[in-house]
């Protein structure tokens, strides 16, 4: 487990809901991604898992959206972040555990959720997850994951803002978190023995640099000494900005897969 990341998670898990990171949770888009999810083909009783799930703002959401249809859902949340469990305003199963092994029997959601947290895992550990969701969703169930998907010509650059941003912030342990392309994930859902791999490109977040005041004035400035020195043609592809204060944004595609088992 990347305590590190967990350590950055328990520290910032009060402040995930607000202003800080709307731009990057982008929750305007949760109607449209429900809508390509088709909760109406769901079973009258339909238990989900949202896995990696944070305050749960995607969780709640499509257990609403499922019993506007009438339909009763129970919502079960993981998360290896207490603190950011206890952000969830939800009454719902709670549990605090490696998205890796996952303290729940097999073959029990007929739905499971994951939205903005495969990159969290270092790149060899992201196929345990994945096979972990593969093994809990009952038979015919299905999976829905929104991730942050970089191109093969923009992934060294996402992946090193996001790692040297870990390093400088004190929140680094051994473990490099691994942004995938699209490829990637596709690799991942099938090799784990996903089937029906469904990929819709959707929208962008905006993740805004120095605005979330995870570090130190002088080690943002090496941050964005770093960014600043990024290749044009790339700052182009990841729509780099430099904003007041030497502070920059960029924009990170997000892709919605959907899998069935
Ligand atoms: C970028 S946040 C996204 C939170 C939420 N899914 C959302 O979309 O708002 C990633 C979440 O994954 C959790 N996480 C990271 N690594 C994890 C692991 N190995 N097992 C379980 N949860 C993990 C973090 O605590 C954090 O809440």
């Amino acid at each position: 487990m990347n305590t590190g990341l967990l350590r950055r998670y328990n520290k910032i898990a009060s402040s995930w809901n607000g202003d800080a990171y709307a731009s990057l949770r982008r929750d305007d888009m949760i109607p449209a991604i429900i809508k390509a999810a088709g909760i109406s083909t769901l079973p009258r009783e339909v238990k989900v898992l949202e896995a990696m799930c944070g305050t749960a703002k995607f969780g709640i959401a499509v257990k609403e959206a499922i019993e506007e249809y009438g339909k009763i859902c129970a919502l079960t949340l993981l998360d290896f972040s207490q603190a950011m469990l206890a952000q969830a305003n939800i009454k719902a199963e709670k549990v605090c555990a490696d998205v890796c092994e996952m303290p729940l029997p097999s073959e029990n959601f007929d739905l499971v959720l994951t939205r903005f947290g495969i990159h969290d895992l270092a790149q060899e550990k992201q196929i345990f997850a994945i096979r972990e969701v593969l093994r809990v969703l009952k038979e015919g169930g299905h999976y829905v994951l929104v991730a942050f998907c970089s191109s093969t010509k923009t992934q060294f650059y996402y992946n090193r803002i996001a790692n040297l941003k870990d390093e400088l912030a004190g929140n680094k342990n051994k473990e490099d978190r691994h942004f995938p392309t699209e490829n990637e994930h596709i690799t991942l859902l099938s090799d784990a023995g996903f089937k029906n791999i469904e990929v819709k490109k959707f929208f962008y977040s905006k993740i805004k640099l120095q605005g979330t005041g995870e570090m130190s004035d002088e080690n943002g400035k090496l941050w964005a000494d770093f960014i600043s020195k990024i290749p044009n043609k790339i700052k182009k592809k990841m729509h780099i900005q430099k904003q007041a204060n030497s502070n920059f944004e960029y924009d990170f595609p997000v892709t919605i897969f959907m899998a069935g088992k």
